[in-house]
């Protein structure tokens, strides 16, 4: 090799940072290095490079202007759970859902994989903070990458640049390193592919270090190191470690036909409709919905003894295919405003997007996310033109209905958490937790169909604690434990109620949804939101409390009593066909499951046996 090693910079006055800096470019031997400022002209310079290299299209300028469209590497589409790794010290700390390896061992493992990883292209450093710049103790991360996807990406889904690199110094503060590589150097004149990656990947946290090691992939979650793994993975043991929850859910501001006020916050697995319950527009007269967040929530207690949380990112990386005007007319316009990345959905011969359930009638051609011809014919042949787990990377800002509060570095206090899945049978619509323990429960025992946001079998059903089986920093058995101490230590009465969500029920005769989901969704929040205000009736059942018959308003809704009968229906055999699952799970825990959790299981037993 003949290319150089990059000098030595002296961007920065925080010692710490220039030496880790330095230190990577040494091992990793960039071209270059660049510090992001997090300007307009930056951001220009950056897409135009990437429309130059080949991996953006510009889109067209009345249609979503400043936008673009990229197609990733067919093999790198997804976030990849199977060399994703907790590598606490002690190999007991990341628990039986997570891969782990020595720190030592992964660290040897990596360093030769990062030696001479960046030749030939940009090494980029990325201040940034997750949450509010002007938090009390705000939380910051620098991410180095070698991808300029990686930074246009993150500059919609963080507070980055020049304005927190100064924070940082002043504060001497300290920060999250998230160390990135796309894993593909290039030899002297070598030219580049569209979208550089590697076959081997490792996505890799060291929880007492606070740090990540990510290689090979450039996809998201594998790749925007402030999302999945700063935020959920290295904040959920910091979270435990403090006293706080760092969780996979949404955040949504619900105001009454009265003018009251509730903040609910709610989990469900990738790919299970978080972002359109987030811009949920109510079909109840009366209700107003609000987003402040739509995947990750940061839970503290107020000097109240309420549950605050506040939404770590700056923007939204949902899921395109079934975004459309009549599932999620919000995040239509929230991207109709431009500012934005498409990732593997497929262009539209006039310089769109598309993907499938943007409309009901596909466009008569278009390059699909391969980059093939397509059309409806295809369609009709069961080709999709956009990869399942396509993605649009759009700023929060764009949403017309986000939250003032959104802005507030206090958060919002939390007066509901929902815990929802993809259930075909069993689960209803909706039900009530008794208490929190019994909450705890209902999280912990969470189950739902796999999507295509994870590379695997689809359509399984798995265990999926409170949302966070890809996600948790450490032992599951221990999360738990935290969860139950929290409503310990906290006044039962100001903390969140705890409800079971299932939007995904099928009728057991013809197989079709017993519910019709979407705005039609707020009117289980009418009757949560009505609960909370001593509103609404609800009835017994061993799972929890229901709506009582008549409590859920499906007014003017197109659906027959005996749907909505199935739809809330507890049924016993199926409930005890559930438990050998929740034993199975329960037992992989060992001694680490909290004994207040076979508590619960044993009384809902207790209950099934009696019913
Ligand atoms: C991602 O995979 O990059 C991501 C945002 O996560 P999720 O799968 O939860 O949508
Ligand atoms: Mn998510
Ligand atoms: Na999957």
């Amino acid at each position: 090799m003949t290319t150089t090693q990059a000098k030595p910079t002296t961007h920065t006055t925080n010692s710490r940072l220039e030496a880790w800096v330095s230190e990577v470019a040494a091992l990793t031997q960039p071209r270059d290095v660049r510090w992001v400022t997090g300007t307009a002209e930056e951001w220009a310079e950056l897409t135009d490079e990437l429309v130059a290299a080949g991996t953006f299209v510009r889109l067209d300028e009345r249609r979503k202007p400043n936008s673009f469209y990229c197609a990733s590497d067919p093999s790198d589409v997804a976030r990849v759970e199977d060399r994703t790794y907790i590598c606490s010290v002690e190999e007991k700390d990341a628990g039986p859902t997570n891969n782990w390896m020595a720190p030592d061992r992964m660290k040897a493992t990596m360093t030769e994989l990062y030696r001479g990883c960046m030749r030939g292209r940009t090494m980029f450093v990325i201040p940034f903070v997750m949450g509010h710049l002007e938090a009390s103790e705000p939380m910051f991360g620098v991410e180095i990458t070698d991808s300029a996807y990686v930074v246009v990406s993150m500059l919609v889904m963080a507070r980055c640049g020049d304005a927190v690199l100064r924070a940082i110094e002043e504060q001497d503060a300290p920060y999250v390193p998230a160390l990135h590589s796309v894993g593909a150097p290039l030899a002297e004149g070598e030219t580049d592919v569209q979208w550089p990656c590697s076959d081997t990947k490792y996505i890799v946290h060291f929880p007492e270090e606070r740090t990540i090691w990510s290689y090979g992939s450039g996809y998201g979650g594998n790749a925007l190191l402030g999302k999945k793994c700063y935020s959920l993975r290295i904040a959920s043991a910091i979270a435990r470690d403090e006293g706080w929850l760092a969780e996979h859910m949404l955040i949504l501001k619900l105001t009454s036909p009265k003018g009251a006020v509730h903040y609910v916050a709610a989990a469900f697995p990738s790919a299970c409709g978080k972002t359109n319950l987030a811009m949920i527009r109510p079909t109840v007269p009366g209700w107003t919905a609000e987003m402040v967040g739509d995947d990750i929530a940061w839970m503290r207690f107020g000097a109240d003894g309420r549950l605050y949380a506040v939404n770590p990112e700056f923007g939204l990386f949902g899921v395109a295919p079934g975004t459309g005007e009549s599932t999620n007319p919000t995040a239509m316009e929230t991207i109709a405003r431009g500012n934005s990345v498409f990732t593997n959905v497929a262009l539209t011969d006039d310089g769109d997007v598309w993907w499938e359930g943007m409309t009901d009638e596909p466009p008569a051609h278009l390059t699909d996310w391969l980059g093939n011809d397509w059309t409806p014919a295809d369609g009709e042949a069961g080709t999709k033109a956009a990869h399942p787990n396509s993605r649009f990377c759009t700023p929060a800002s764009q949403c017309p209905v986000l939250a003032p509060e959104y802005d507030d570095p206090d958060g919002v206090p939390i007066s509901a958490i929902l815990f929802g899945g993809r259930r075909k049978t069993t689960v209803p619509l909706v039900y009530e937790a008794r208490d929190w323990a019994h909450g705890t429960f209902v999280g912990a025992t969470l189950s739902s169909e796999t999507t295509a946001a994870a590379t695997g079998a689809v359509g399984v059903v798995r265990r999926d604690p409170m949302a966070m089986l890809p996600f948790l920093g450490y032992d599951a058995g221990d999360y738990f434990a935290h969860w139950l101490r929290i409503g310990e230590q906290h006044d039962p009465a100001k903390l969140p109620r705890v409800f079971g969500v299932n939007w995904f029920r099928r009728d057991p005769e013809d197989g079709s949804f017993l519910w019709p989901g979407f705005g039609e969704n707020s009117r289980v929040l009418e009757w949560v939101v009505d609960r909370l205000e001593g509103e609404a009736d609800a009835v017994e059942t061993p799972v929890g409390l229901v709506p009582a018959p008549g409590a859920l308003d499906v007014d003017g809704l197109d659906i027959t009593p005996e749907a909505v009968e199935k739809a809330l229906a507890v049924d016993a055999d199926e409930w005890r066909a559930e438990l050998p699952l929740i034993d199975e799970w329960f037992d992989l825990f060992g001694d680490r499951l909290p004994a207040a959790l076979r508590d619960e299981l044993d009384t809902l037993k207790g209950r099934l046996a009696a019913d």
